[in-house]
């Protein structure tokens, strides 16, 4: 059986609306590695309560670009077309409370293979 790694970095985002602010968003795990076919979910969390939008990209290897996935706002995931069939977002970042989202994949593919990153921005 082949063996699919994926590889999460941490992701600092800064977002500047006037005050700079360096917000920490820690990813659940460094790297996971599955089987072709298996379920993989990823979490994203961050304790700025008002940045009520997560999105996530992919960076394929030998690629420099990331590629917007999807995003979370509020409750709502909204996925790019290219995306849509393989990837679900999910969480809730309504509320008071630290925000949590997750990425997931059912029936992970060679393809997959990728860095994921996870951003975090303000409501607009
Ligand atoms: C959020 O706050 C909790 C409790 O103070 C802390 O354990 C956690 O590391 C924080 N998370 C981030 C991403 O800073
Ligand atoms: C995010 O949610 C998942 C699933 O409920 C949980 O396992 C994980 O510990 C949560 N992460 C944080 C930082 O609360």
């Amino acid at each position: 059986m082949k063996i699919i790694l994926f590889k999460l970095l941490r992701f600092i985002f800064f977002l500047c609306p006037g005050l700079c602010l360096g917000l920490e968003v820690r990813q659940s795990l460094s790297h996971v590695i599955i089987n072709p076919e298996g379920e993989v979910q990823i979490f994203c969390s961050h304790n700025k309560t008002d940045y009520r939008v997560i999105l996530w990209y992919q960076r394929s290897p030998g690629e420099t670009a990331m590629k917007l996935i999807g995003y979370l706002y509020f409750k709502d995931s909204t996925i790019e077309d290219a995306y849509k069939e393989d990837f679900k977002i999910s969480g809730n970042l309504g509320g008071n409370e630290p925000k949590n989202a997750s990425l997931k994949i059912e029936g992970v593919k060679r393809y997959h293979s990728a860095v994921y990153y996870c951003a975090a921005r303000e409501a607009q």
